[in-house]
């Protein structure tokens, strides 16, 4: 149970061992509150709804190989599996989320899709291995190092290769994380850095880290990466569900979700 929840800094070793935990545990809720509307085999880019067939991020080529990094219950790539002309592995941290990416799986006719779990900032694949790299949602907010897991998706990305990522839209941390009225008012600087971190005596078992849309574009750059866009995708009018802080009210008034599509170079 969370004790205590605050702004306060929280380093890599101590976010990365409390989100482990933390996601171990809540696995199977996740995917109770919200795999109908991921669905199984779904490519959803963030609550806005916006799925990958709709906004084409990865241009994605027959032969092609994809690592998807944070997969949670590996949705995104079971959608890629389906497609049946790409290679595709799910890769988590968190061996509970990958465990309900295994039990969809084995409820499901056709191959399962191949699971790793690692850590974002340290992915074990050799250089120029993979053609894409992409994740939703998954690893950037949740690690206090986000250049690292940059840096290590350029590294094992082939020249020409992609790394997408959606994340939380940094705006919105200059706002109460609420879905209703109180969530329009900005109540904190944008600017200040510091993690949003839940702790139990001391212990911390949660921690989201922030960065400004500059911090981002920086660690791209910083990473030897060529940002080819920056999708801030606008609220539906057919989305009706809220997703905990994220909702329609607040959706046709503020940014929620950041897509960057990163490529690596071709020398
Ligand atoms: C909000 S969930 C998103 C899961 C999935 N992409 C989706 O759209 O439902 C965040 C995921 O990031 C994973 N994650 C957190 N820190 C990570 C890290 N350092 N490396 C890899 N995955 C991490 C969590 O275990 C969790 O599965």
């Amino acid at each position: 149970m969370t004790e205590h929840a605050a702004r306060r800094p929280a380093g890599p070793d101590e976010t990365r061992s409390a989100n482990r935990a933390w996601w171990d545990g809540e696995a199977e809720a996740y995917h109770a509150e919200h795999g109908a509307f991921l669905g199984d085999d779904g490519f959803v880019w963030g609550p806005e709804g916006w799925t990958e067939d709709e906004l084409g991020l990865l241009d994605l080529s027959p032969g092609m190989t994809v690592l998807e990094i944070g997969a949670g219950g590996a949705q995104c790539s079971r959608s890629l599996l389906s497609r049946g002309d790409v290679r595709v592995v799910a890769s988590d941290l968190s061996g509970g989320m990958l465990r309900t990416a295994a039990r969809i799986d084995a409820g499901r006719e056709g191959p399962p899709v191949p699971l790793l779990q690692c850590d974002g900032t340290r992915l074990p694949l050799v250089d120029d291995s993979v053609d894409r790299v992409f994740t939703a949602y998954g690893v950037v907010p949740f690690v206090a190092d986000s250049a690292t897991v940059l840096a290590e998706a350029a590294r094992v990305l082939r020249p020409g290769g992609r790394f997408v990522f959606s994340t939380s839209h940094p705006v919105r941390w200059a706002f109460p994380d609420v879905p209703g009225e109180a969530g329009l008012t900005a109540t904190t600087s944008y600017f200040d850095r510091t993690p949003y971190v839940e702790s139990t005596s001391g212990v911390v078992t949660y921690a989201e880290h922030h960065r400004t849309l500059g911090d981002l574009v920086r660690q791209v750059v910083a990473a030897g990466l060529a940002l080819v866009d920056l999708v801030e995708p606008e609220w539906p009018e057919r989305n009706r569900e809220e997703w905990g802080g994220w909702s329609p009210l607040r959706g046709r008034l503020l940014p929620g979700t950041a897509i960057l599509v990163t490529e690596r170079p071709v020398p």
